[in-house]
């Protein structure tokens, strides 16, 4: 028999179908005996009544255990009561796979810690699922975005000979007889060498940072966007990073209606995700602060709480451009007009989830770039090659990277960027 999936139930209504998967619920009332089946693309419960089928598929039945795996068989029958539109009036079950062992994850309330030790379970359920499946569709938008826009995709390493964001996040490993390797902070500098072999490029991967602190926007290993454009300043950078989030945002209303209703996400302030985002300097948004009363100094970078209040001001993403440079990386341009500046800009999600984009122009001075890493200490023989960039045809170019756990956890409306990545990791968590 032809395989059929719970999501594609709507064209087979009338008919008998075969489906495979795991029991999700199993119920009775008197004689009638209920399945709730999941077999990845969705539920669908499947009902039969004692007495109007065969003793021995009651026998069966009687068998199974939340999360067995089986197969089952049945009549599709539309009833607009059922969550996917459609029932099974079962009349088999040809094959059962395994009984499951006493399910550690039941239907009441679990604690977060708990759930997160059975990860490798907890994935299983509705919740999770409707959060991987945004993740999906949110990286197929991404790809989707850029292959469309004329970038390629050009994959940066993941073992590399020096930092890129800043020294006390690095992770280190021993490298053979070239003494040590750590795990990459970012993709960018391999990505501003491509941009100027390719004019536009994109690199997504995971990307690695000892975080030591416990908070709700921060993994050790998460995945980075990374677009860099050779000719683009800052302005032109801040307009990629717009259009780029209203097309994520706007593809995931379109797709993910189901999974956002199963995670009861008020679309409506998702929907206002539209171009023009505002932009304001940081002196600006040190001037929402104060007014607010909070103690900011200026020349210090943003906190999580001045994040969500400069971004409680706004009903849409706002980039705040022009950071202290000392605040910024090595390799941001310092601003013409204020070379405190660096031209930089942090895009906040609203709603209080922070920081998701950080990018920059970037420095395309040769000079200046060598007093940049030499007055932060940084190792001038693993940035050599680096250099060469600004010695071979140096261009204005600008990029920016993209979190997509933060903009899972803010597109879902999470509490945690812990539920948006299939095996999270984090200071107090390296398993399962
Ligand atoms: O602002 P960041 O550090 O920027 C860079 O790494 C640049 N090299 C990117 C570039 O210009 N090509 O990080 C970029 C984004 C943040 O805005 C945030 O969304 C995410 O990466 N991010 C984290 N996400 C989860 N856990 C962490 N520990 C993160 N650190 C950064
Ligand atoms: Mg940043």
């Amino acid at each position: 028999m032809e395989k059929t999936y719970i999501q594609d139930l709507h064209r087979h209504a009338g008919e008998e179908v075969q489906l495979q998967g795991w029991v999700s619920n199993i119920r009775s009332s008197g004689k009638v005996k209920f399945i709730v089946l999941r077999d990845g693309t969705g539920l669908v419960q499947g009902v039969m009544v004692k007495g109007q089928v065969p003793d021995s598929l009651i026998e069966k039945f009687e068998t199974l255990t939340q999360e067995s795996s089986l197969s089952i068989k049945g009549k599709v029958r539309k009833d607009d009561r059922a969550p996917g539109g459609f029932e099974l009036d079962l009349t088999d079950i040809p094959h059962i796979y395994n009984i499951a062992h006493e399910y550690p994850i039941t239907h009441k309330e679990h604690g977060i810690e708990f759930l997160a030790d059975r990860r490798h379970l907890w994935l299983r359920s509705s919740r999770q699922h409707a959060i991987m499946r945004v993740r999906h569709r949110i990286i197929k938008t991404i790809r989707d975005f850029f292959d469309n826009r004329g970038f390629t995709l050009i994959d940066s390493p993941i073992l590399t000979p020096a930092a890129c964001e800043g020294t006390s996040t690095l992770f280190e490993t021993d490298y053979f007889d070239l003494g040590k390797a750590y795990l990459s902070q970012s993709g960018q500098l391999y990505g501003e060498a491509s941009a100027m072999a390719f004019g536009k490029i994109y690199c997504f991967g995971p990307t690695f940072r000892a975080e030591k602190s416990k908070t709700r926007r921060h993994l050790t290993e998460f995945w980075m966007v990374e677009p860099e454009v050779a000719f683009n300043d800052l302005e032109d950078d801040m307009d990629l990073a717009e259009e780029f989030l209203e097309c994520i945002v706007q593809t995931v209303l379109q797709n993910c209606g189901p999974e956002l209703k199963v995670l009861e996400r008020d679309t409506t302030k998702l929907q206002n995700v539209k171009k023009p985002f505002p932009r304001i300097t940081y002196d600006e948004a040190a001037k929402i602060l104060h007014d607010k009363g909070l103690p900011f100094e200026w020349g210090s970078d943003l906190g999580g709480t001045d994040e969500t209040v400069v971004s409680e001001q706004f009903d849409r993403p706002v980039m705040v451009h022009r950071y202290p440079s000392e605040v910024k990386a090595f390799y941001m341009k310092r601003d013409p007009q204020n070379p405190k500046l660096a031209l930089a800009v942090d895009v906040l999600a609203p709603e209080g989830y922070g920081e998701i984009i950080g990018g920059s122009q970037r420095e395309d001075d040769l000079d200046a770039l060598l007093t940049r890493i030499k007055e932060q200490h940084l190792p001038e023989s693993a940035f050599e090659w680096y250099l060469d960039l600004r010695r071979f045809g140096s261009v204005p170019h600008a990029g920016f990277g993209l979190g997509v756990e933060r903009t899972v956890s803010w597109i879902c409306g999470l509490e945690h960027v812990r539920e948006t990545i299939p095996f999270p990791r984090m200071i107090y968590r390296l398993t399962p």
